[in-house]
């Protein structure tokens, strides 16, 4: 059952597309107070559990921290860190039906609809009180109960509607880098990866592509004749996937700023001037893509790329990230020169804090507003809607322009309602073995709140990566709908070739490939069922008190079972099995170790350059053989594995 409650006047964020009719009476589980801001606060029992939130750090029962809704571009995601760049309210309270004696009607879900900062402090002030609170008193309150969590998931996904889907080349292997920048580095890229017969479909365009960062131009140095390049890669079977930035560069003369100046569909100052911000381009202009007539002009610049023969995209920097502003500038400026004058005192470590705040200032968020139907309302309050319009923008612009076709795309900020239109990556990692981690952790709470075609930068975005860990992370990035490596300009070079054994990599991309008619049924049918396509293991095993607090091993689709490798120089891991199940192992000569192991703890040995895989018990999967691109995998040579008596129901389209 869904409840709807309205506290205040909430701006319309149309995350939720049913119609819910207003509940009657007060919400069943919690108190609320809308006096000062809104708060919500409910007494956890020690076995309460607390799923949801999407992008969001920590583990997947987020119990035991303070998480804050606001997207934020920042790219160190230790464990301290209370925002990233998402910003998904949703959350499950789950009284646990393990626990004897507790009523199921104990669990429940809350989406909290409002657009601002939201604070949920989950058992971390105190252990046992789950609050959640915003300044302002306006928002949607979607309260949920059903049988259990992920009876209570699935009835909210179904409010929020369908999520996206991608066209099948994007469950392919797609290779990235800040610092591409002229076609022989593209070529590069297809003719290594073809050389050492390592499969790929997608090769990704980073800014450098662009004519001096502008959105929507291609360096006409550099690619003189661009759609001839996006066809040349296209006869290979390779598709070039251009990034979009949200900012639009101010410059006289480029037509997308004197366009967007013309019909004011910038973000505006309170003056009513357009606020400017330095992104990568220089200073630019914010589009305003919570005005719809904004949103349909940028959605429409897409053309451009469309018309060069381009299928693919990715929206960057949209939280909005900010490096400086003027006024900012002009602050700091003004507190180092009273340090300077001797007005104020000062600590070192003060000096370094105060300075860092000159990127993403929540102070340069209030200071540009948005024209909502002829409303202005000031950024901040709807601060995380932004990105996810720039998203929506694209997605609605595909709809009219090309009818027909599915557009790959992924978004870094975001918020619920986006995941109708778009997937998401989860920004700017490291090569960090705890980010392997991290990645694993988030996939169910992605899915929870919509979206499915997610992955994270594999190999680590930020920092070295090594072999080691390349292979491991990968070994899980086979099973994430979005398999892309990325990495920083700067760092090691993290292309497969760059490394001793690209063999091994082969062989790990090879796999993936042949899971792909599995992995793109899954996602289907989790797309139309408004189903989960990664499971904590929690909503499958219930009643199985050990499983319900495994983190690190995740449910894939109906059939299986992933628990991947995430420490450096382990020989294998410690696994739980909650029922028998099959080990499959891909071994890198192409065969198959399979193994009958029953419910229980094991220690599974894996090498390296292996991929390990349960299969369930009474449950089996498709394969095919591997092919180095989506459109060459050849489904006569589909055969199963897993136990031979099963049925599968195979989704394809
Ligand atoms: C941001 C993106 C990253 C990209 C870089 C340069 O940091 O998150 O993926 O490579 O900008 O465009």
């Amino acid at each position: 059952m869904i409840q709807k409650y309205t506290f205040g006047a909430p701006f319309e964020t149309d995350a939720v597309v049913a119609l819910i009719p207003a509940a009657s009476g007060t919400p069943a589980f919690g108190n609320f107070s809308a006096d000062h801001g809104f708060s919500f606060a409910y007494d956890l029992s020690p076995d309460h559990k607390v799923y949801g939130l999407g992008e969001a750090n920590r583990g997947i029962d987020k119990r035991g921290y303070v998480y804050v809704s606001c997207c934020s571009d920042d790219p160190i995601h230790t464990e301290d860190k209370h925002s990233l760049y998402g910003a998904h309210n949703f959350i499950i309270v789950s009284g646990g039906s393990d626990a004897p004696g507790r009523p199921s009607s104990d669990s429940f879900g809350l989406f909290f609809d409002y657009p601002g900062t939201m604070t949920f402090d989950i058992g971390y002030s105190h252990r046992d009180l789950l609050t959640v609170s915003c300044d302002k008193p306006d928002l949607y309150l979607y309260m949920i109960t059903g049988e259990d969590p992920y009876d209570i998931v699935r009835q909210f996904r179904r409010i929020i509607g369908k999520s996206y889907i991608p066209p099948k080349f994007a469950f392919g292997y797609g290779q990235s880098r800040w610092g591409y920048t002229v076609p022989d580095d593209f070529r590069k890229v297809a003719d290594q990866h073809r050389e050492h017969d390592i499969p790929l479909d997608m090769i990704y365009m980073d800014i450098e592509y662009m004519d001096h960062y502008k959105d929507f131009t291609v360096d006409p140095q550099n690619f003189p004749d661009f759609p001839a390049f996006v066809n040349e890669m296209k006869q290979r079977d390779i598709r070039l996937i251009p990034i979009i930035d949200a900012g639009v560069k101010v410059e006289p003369g480029y037509q997308i700023y004197e366009e967007g100046v013309e019909k004011g569909y910038f973000c505006k100052r309170e003056d009513g001037t357009e606020f400017e911000a330095c992104v990568w381009p220089g200073m630019t202009h914010f589009p305003d893509f919570l005005n719809h007539q904004a949103r349909k002009w940028f959605g429409d610049q897409y053309k451009f790329l469309l018309d060069a023969g381009i299928e693919g995209f990715w929206n960057d920097m949209n939280e909005p990230a900010i490096f400086f502003s003027a006024e900012g500038e002009a602050e700091i400026r003004a507190w180092m020169e009273k340090i300077l004058q001797g007005e104020l005192s000062f600590h070192s470590f003060d000096f370094s804090d105060r300075s860092k705040t000159l990127a993403n200032r929540p102070e340069d968020y209030c200071r540009f507003y948005h024209d909502v139907n002829g409303k202005r309302v000031r950024h901040d309050q709807v601060h995380n809607l932004y990105g996810a319009n720039m998203s929506r923008a694209a997605g609605e612009a595909f709809v009219r322009l090309v009818p027909d076709k599915r557009i790959l795309m992924f978004s870094r900020a975001s918020y619920i309602g986006m995941h109708r239109y778009s997937g998401i990556w989860t920004g700017d990692n490291m090569s960090w073995w705890s980010h392997i981690l991290l990645n694993l952790k988030m996939l169910p709470s992605l899915n929870m709140c919509g979206f499915l075609y997610i992955g994270a930068d594999l190999g680590g975005f930020g920092c070295d990566a090594t072999e080691d860990l390349m292979l491991r992370w990968l070994a899980l990035g086979v099973f994430t709908p979005l398999m892309r490596n990325h990495s920083a300009a700067g760092t090691r070079e993290q292309e497969f070739y760059q490394f001793d054994h690209p063999e091994d990599f082969r062989h790990v991309i090879q796999v993936r490939y042949r899971l792909i008619p599995y992995l793109y049924s899954e996602y289907l049918k989790a797309a139309q069922n408004d189903d989960l396509m990664f499971k904590p293991l929690a909503f499958v095993y219930s009643q199985d008190r050990i499983a319900c607090g495994i983190e690190d091993q995740l449910i894939l689709g109906n059939e299986t079972m992933i628990a991947p490798i995430y420490t450096q120089n382990a020989i294998g891991r410690p696994v739980y099995l909650p029922e028998e199940m099959m080990l499959v192992k891909f071994l890198p000569d192409g065969t198959l170790y399979q193994e009958i192991m029953p419910a229980g703890h094991h220690f599974i040995e894996v090498a390296l350059n292996e991929v390990p895989l349960f299969i369930r018990k009474d449950r089996k999967i498709p394969l095919v053989k591997a092919a180095n691109r989506v459109s060459a995998l050849d489904m006569e040579t589909l055969i199963y594995i897993g136990y031979p008596d099963a049925l599968y129901e195979l989704v394809e389209d």
